[in-house]
């Protein structure tokens, strides 16, 4: 197969939820239409259930298990479909943004019953601001939910999309008998024993087929021919241009616990989703068509096992080709590189790769090289875009515990930050490191990791911070000059040496911004 038929048959995606809602029975349905996995339950879940917040041997286990589950790839149909996992726990959203990154479209699952979540309206609202392509899987069926109308409307306005239905369901709940299938134009009838199986099921390709109304029942299809007239007259018939430009979210709804509509969300997916995408660099919009490689680091990994301290750097393939023992820029570092075990995921094994493509995730061993959001190229100097750094909202100060350890200290503070597990700021008054994190849970990641990685012992006190903000400034400016004078206390530099504000209240942020106009205050790295 040439070069670009490889680049065309990839699809690369992520699935994006609240927790519970369903994204890992959906995952392991999908690789088992894939033929990746035989039976349901062997891709174990990466989320770090609430119950496991001071269970540190737990978290350990569960990341050892997220490094495997980082990608899933399958084929299906002749097409080779990554899923990048991203972990549902609200304290790792940021390496769920960052994940993000990566994607050529996303998957957002919706449990039925609860409808939109406040982790889903976040997760969505940053695919929103990149105009990732979604389609959207309404979850459990086969429980009693929200009707499908009222739930079309709750994702319009809380999720801020344009929706389009491209399935129907048939009752729900105990009364749920199957689902109309817009996008193929039959309708599959619901057997909860086929739960684990990809073989055929019941289908009627006409409304009109007298087996249909003996099925379902005369009121239920009447229903359904009321409802199907509603959907016409109400939403946007498909429109793929619309969807890939992210104006337009096509729904389907199922069971991905009884495997139900599964199927036709993975035929569906396959047709209108995306190949590779253009993606944007500081330099030039970079084709994935072009000959020389080029690609960025968006996730890092500490490697659990405790022979192997090396971390693995997942790099995605954006343009040409990526090859083992072939020398690239390292363009941070300014230096040749190359790799001779690189790694591709398939299903929930990992093995070492000779080419990738356009589209692919490449797992690279990395004694310390790699940071989120590093280029490697053929030769081009390109850095490429969108990986910020988001506000953190947690903060406490870093106290060293053991002093023949200062060293361990920094460095595993320092490579923590690179793999992104939180953000380290350096107060401007009095030079005390400061960790700001996403969630509360990190902190105690970070102490753990600290102490069984590196050897160091650290403590944490409180700050009482509301939250960091990034400072762009004219610095000759008079008005610049005095909010640093007047807020000297609250101010740190970030890794790379950027102006941080850090404000103690919401109060005394709105009053900052209120009184220096000139100034502007980013909430997030990336301005
Ligand atoms: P997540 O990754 O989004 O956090 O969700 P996950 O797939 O783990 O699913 C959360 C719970 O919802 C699981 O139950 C799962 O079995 C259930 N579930 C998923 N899809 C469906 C569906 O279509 N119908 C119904 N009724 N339930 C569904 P659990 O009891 O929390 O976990 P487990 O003991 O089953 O693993």
């Amino acid at each position: 197969m040439g070069f670009l038929e490889e680049i065309k048959r990839r699809r690369t995606f992520g699935i994006i939820s609240h927790p519970d809602a369903g994204k890992t029975t959906l995952t392991e349905k999908l690789l088992l239409f894939g033929g990746a996995i035989q039976e349901a339950g062997a891709v174990k879940s990466n989320k770090i259930k609430k119950t496991a917040t001071s269970d540190f041997m737990e978290i350990e286990r569960q990341r050892g298990i997220s490094v495997a589950t980082s990608v899933l790839a399958f084929l299906y149909k002749d097409k080779k479909i990554n899923i990048l996992d991203t972990p549902g726990h609200k304290d790792f959203a940021e390496d769920t943004f960052r994940t993000l990154t990566a994607v050529d479209s996303v998957i957002v699952v919706i449990d039925v019953a609860k409808g939109v979540e406040e982790q889903t309206e976040k997760l969505v609202e940053v695919c929103r601001m990149r105009n990732i392509p979604m389609m959207v899987f309404i979850n459990k069926l086969d429980r009693e939910g929200k009707d499908a109308f009222d739930l079309l409307d709750e994702v319009e306005q809380k999720l801020g999309l344009h929706v389009t239905p491209l399935s129907l369901p048939i009752g729900m709940g105990y009364d749920f008998k199957g689902i109309y299938n817009i996008w193929e134009r039959n309708i599959q009838l619901f057997e909860e024993e086929q739960k684990q199986t990809v073989g055929k099921k019941s289908k009627f390709s006409s409304l009109d087929d007298p087996q249909l109304e003996a099925a379902i029942g005369i009121n239920a299809l009447a229903t359904l021919k009321e409802e199907l007239e509603l959907i016409d007259g109400v939403y946007p018939t498909f429109n793929r241009e619309a969807y890939l430009a992210g104006n337009l979210q096509p729904v389907l709804f199922g069971s991905a616990l009884n495997n139900f509509g599964v199927e036709e969300l993975l035929n569906c997916f396959i047709e209108i989703a995306p190949e590779p995408l253009s993606k944007n660099s500081e330099e030039r919009l970079i084709d994935p068509k072009e000959k020389e490689f080029s690609g960025f680091v968006f996730k890092i990994h500490a490697n659990m096992d405790p022979n192997h301290r090396d971390r693995l750097a997942f790099i995605k393939v954006v343009s040409g080709t990526f090859e083992r023992n072939v020398p690239y820029l390292h363009v941070r570092l300014n230096k040749k590189l190359k790799f001779s075990s690189p790694n591709t995921f398939f299903a929930e094994r990992k093995e070492i790769v000779d080419i990738s493509y356009p589209g692919d995730i490449v797992g690279l061993h990395d004694t310390g090289n790699f940071k989120i959001g590093d280029t490697l190229t053929g030769g081009e100097l390109l850095h490429f875009k969108g990986i910020p750094s988001f506000s953190p909202e947690h903060f406490r100060y870093v106290n060293n515990n053991d002093p023949m350890k200062a060293k361990q200290l920094a460095k595993g503070i320092d490579q923590l930050m690179d793999e992104g597990v939180a953000q380290l700021f350096t107060l401007d008054l009095n030079g005390r490191k400061v960790i700001g994190t996403v969630g509360a849970l990190q902190f105690e990641v970070i102490q753990y990791r600290l102490l069984h990685e590196y050897g160091a012992k650290c403590t944490y006190d409180n700050l009482n911070v509301h939250k960091a903000c990034w400072i762009e400034a004219d610095e000759k400016s008079e008005s610049f000059k005095e909010f640093k004078r007047i807020k000297q206390k609250f101010l740190a530099k970030d890794k790379r040496g950027q102006l941080v504000f850090l404000a103690d209240s919401a109060f005394s942020l709105q009053m900052a911004q209120d009184q220096y106009k000139n100034l502007k205050f980013h909430f997030t790295s990336e301005f």
